[in-house]
């Protein structure tokens, strides 16, 4: 018997693929869940096998939240899913080659002056990097960016971060296994359901003010006239992108509080290579470092450890074993890049690893998904991820508030997103 609602998640399901094996199948209720939790298997099934498993579960509780059905990452796999997911695609490149560069370097900088305000006091960095984040996502969808102080930008992301957590309760989840349990009054359920109201209609003012102010860069390449899916593609968008991208950065201080040895290597290499310029994404290729840091960090801490729930659409096999459709599919991405098999010391920070043997490495490194559901933003993230972390560490050095039990806890927090327990940091500006 599985506890669905214990601590880790995550690592628990890890746990039982070194008894049971890198594929193994759940039972919860009436639903089978089968949990993958090798690389090899994960590709075979996502990337090899890509039109069996690209649907995404039915859920009573998916379909409310995500506008019955309209979203991309809850939505199922369909002809009309499938064009939706190419428009944002598509609008997503054409941003990403004419503004995303210039969007993130801005916000690199304005995260650089609030970090140098603190003056070494020590800080959480938490809200900066989910402001950072946030900032970028809002400049390509409602052509805007905003200030940590905005009661605007606090209210929407208080209401998406309310939305992704109740619907991740086991209070909700029970409704979409136990039907009978939706006769009976659930107060979390009901502030679910006036959360998603308040995010349609917060969406929907900043949409109809961009409207206006004709700033409208993700819609304008986006056709008109389709309401819903723009309406929802901004959901996706704002959700996907802003706490992964912050908690993929505060991992990163995280673990070099550890081990401040690599946090001078990358700074050594940032200032050998670039001289005292500012990075470019095209550098990336010449900082084996800084890039080796990023996949580390990626490996360690998947951001979003277990991805979303994938469905059989058809009959299967995964490594042999017979998949009926419907079959739920979890790709435990957490469980693949700790996988002893082919990671030595899969549990230590060791970005070297990386640099010694990149190809097998990378092959094995898996954060973003694959195939047909691969994140969306994944050019989006890599592009954020390099340039912030490469501005941060050319321009400070990050120190532990304290002695050795000052430093933060690095197992973390599962939910959809697997976050960092709260630390506080002393950020020193670089000479
Ligand atoms: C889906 C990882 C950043 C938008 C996903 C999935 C993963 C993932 C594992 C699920 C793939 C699957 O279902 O198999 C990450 C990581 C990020 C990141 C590690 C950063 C460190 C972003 C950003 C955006 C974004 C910046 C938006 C700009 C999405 C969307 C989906 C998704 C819309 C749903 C795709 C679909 O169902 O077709 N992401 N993501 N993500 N991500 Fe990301």
């Amino acid at each position: 018997m599985l506890d669905l609602t214990r601590g880790h998640l995550p690592s628990h399901l890890t746990s039982l693929a070194r008894c049971y094996g890198s594929i193994y199948r759940l039972r919860c209720g009436k639903t089978t869940m089968v949990v993958l939790s090798s690389a090899q298997m994960i590709r075979e099934a996502l990337v090899k096998k890509w039109p069996d498993f690209a649907g995404r579960p039915h859920s009573y509780t998916g379909d409310l939240v995500s506008g019955g059905g309209f979203s991309i990452s809850l939505g199922d796999y369909s002809e009309e899913w499938k064009m939706h997911r190419r428009l944002v695609h598509s609008a997503l490149q054409r941003c990403c080659a004419q503004s995303l560069h210039a969007v993130i370097e801005r916000q690199a900088l304005t995260l650089r002056q609030v970090i140098l305000d603190y003056k070494e006091s020590p800080v959480d960095l938490s809200k900066d990097f989910t402001v950072a984040a946030s900032n970028v996502i809002t400049s390509l969808v409602f052509g805007k960016e905003y200030n940590k102080s905005s009661a605007e930008l606090q209210r929407l992301h208080d209401c998406l971060n309310e939305i992704v957590s109740l619907w991740g309760s086991p209070w909700i989840s029970a409704l979409d296994t136990l039907p009978l349990l939706r006769r009976f009054p659930n107060p979390p359920f009901s502030r679910l359901l006036k959360e998603v109201e308040r995010r349609d209609e917060l969406i929907r003012s900043h949409l109809q003010d961009c409207k206006v102010s004709q700033q409208i860069d993700l819609q304008n390449q986006v056709v008109n006239g389709l309401s819903t899916q723009v309406h929802m593609a901004v959901v996706d968008l704002l959700i996907g992108g802003t706490e992964t991208t912050a908690a993929w950065l505060y991992w990163m201080v995280a673990f070099l509080l550890h081990r401040p040895e690599v946090q001078f290597n990358v700074y050594n290499e940032l200032c050998t290579v670039l001289d005292s310029r500012y990075p470019r994404y095209s550098d990336r290729h010449r900082l084996p470092c800084t890039s080796a840091l990023i996949s580390e960090v990626l490996r360690l801490r998947p951001v979003a450890p277990l991805a979303v729930p994938h469905r059989a659409t058809r009959d299967s096999s995964i490594a042999g074993y017979f998949i009926p459709k419907d079959t739920i599919i979890i790709p435990n991405l957490y469980g693949a890049h700790h996988d002893p098999d082919v990671w030595d010391d899969p549990n230590t920070f060791k970005p070297e690893r990386f640099l010694e043997d990149k190809g097998a490495s990378t092959r094995a490194l898996v954060p973003f998904g694959g195939g047909a559901r691969l994140c969306l933003g994944e050019s989006i993230a890599k592009m954020e991820l390099f340039l912030f972390a490469a501005y941060l560490l050319r321009d400070f050095q990050f120190l532990p508030t304290g002695n050795k039990t000052s430093l933060p806890d690095l197992k973390g927090v599962a939910s959809v997103v697997l976050k960092a327990k709260p630390f506080h940091v002393i950020v020193r500006p670089r000479p």
